[in-house]
């Protein structure tokens, strides 16, 4: 090879290594699938296991009954991009609030509890509290808080919001007021499902279609028998028009209060009552889109 081809052939080779892949990303994320192998922190399977509670970044385990920060930062990156709104029907102790405001996302979280709602505002700059976060004090099964959160989507420039996050009292396990329109305070498990399919109504409602959901809930035991509130609500999500995208099993590490004492005390329990002690919590994901035709070849025969 002469001197000129080779530098020819040097030139094209460097042009080629300089070429910067376009980035590539779906309409509901910022993941670049062009370098999806530098995405290793978000989670792909079925199985979540978290060791412990994330306590930075203005997190605590201050309410007996919050969720690991963890989940919220999983489906805030997998389900938003920068600037979406993600709305959170029971917003508790604001740990969406605080993972939207960390990842550079808006939201709005709607809580019962007047009291909390003063707590949680806390937590917020008086700036976040008008530009990025907004919260409402109100009953999420109501018609009234759909015009509500409306008002403020508006105020901040949105028709919809772009992510649903539910995370309901799991019926009576914990509860968390004597308010009549408390999820946690239903007189039977049926009004229980009856409302938590009311809020799940308005979040579809208020969802961008082609946009995603999550459900975070736990089962329970009542009368010796086992209650699987989790599916339950799922088919109610579904009946709503929701497509089922994933249903994730998630240890409870971090969730719970210290079990330490008791612990040995639930073992005889389960082995004197033939039941097993809970480990797990589902988070399920599900998608406000038109359900693809069934094929024959996807069904079972
Ligand atoms: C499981 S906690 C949510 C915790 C939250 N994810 C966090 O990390 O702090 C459920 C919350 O829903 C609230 N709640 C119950 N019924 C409600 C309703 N009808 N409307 C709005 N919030 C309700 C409860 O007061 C409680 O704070």
């Amino acid at each position: 090879m002469s001197l000129n081809s080779n530098n020819k052939a040097n030139k094209a080779a460097k042009a080629k290594l300089e070429v910067v892949k376009p980035i590539k990303t779906k309409p509901y994320n910022d993941i670049d699938l062009n370098n999806w192998k530098l995405y290793e922190n978000i989670k792909t399977g079925t199985w979540w296991e978290f060791q412990a509670r994330e306590k930075s970044n203005g997190h605590s385990y201050d309410y007996h009954g919050n969720y690991i920060p963890q989940i919220a930062t999983q489906l805030i990156e997998r389900y938003t991009k920068k600037n979406d709104i993600v709305l959170d029907l029971f917003f508790g102790s604001g740990t969406t609030g605080l993972e939207a405001r960390n990842l550079n996302r808006r939201c709005i979280g709607v809580e019962l509890k007047s009291d909390m709602v003063n707590y949680v505002s806390q937590k917020f700059s008086p700036k976040e509290l008008v530009v990025d976060v907004n919260i409402i004090q109100g009953d999420s099964a109501s018609t009234e808080i759909k015009e509500k959160i409306q008002a403020r989507l508006d105020i901040m420039g949105e028709k919809y919001a772009q992510l649903l996050v539910l995370h309901p009292p799991y019926d009576d396990i914990i509860k968390f007021s004597n308010l009549k329109e408390d999820l946690s305070n239903c007189q039977t498990t049926e009004e229980f499902y009856d409302l938590f399919k009311k809020v799940a109504k308005n979040g579809y409602d208020l969802l961008e279609q082609n946009r995603f959901a999550a459900l975070i809930i736990g089962d329970k035991y009542a009368n010796s028998r086992y209650i699987s509130l989790g599916f339950e609500c799922q088919r109610r999500m579904e009946e709503l028009g929701f497509v089922t995208k994933a249903v994730i099993v998630k240890n409870i590490t971090g969730n719970e209060k210290a079990k330490g004492k008791t612990a040995n005390l639930w073992r005889y329990r389960a082995l004197n009552g033939g039941f097993n002690i809970f480990e797990h919590e589902y988070i399920m994901i599900f998608q406000k889109t038109k359900l693809k035709k069934i094929s024959k070849t996807n069904t079972r025969e």
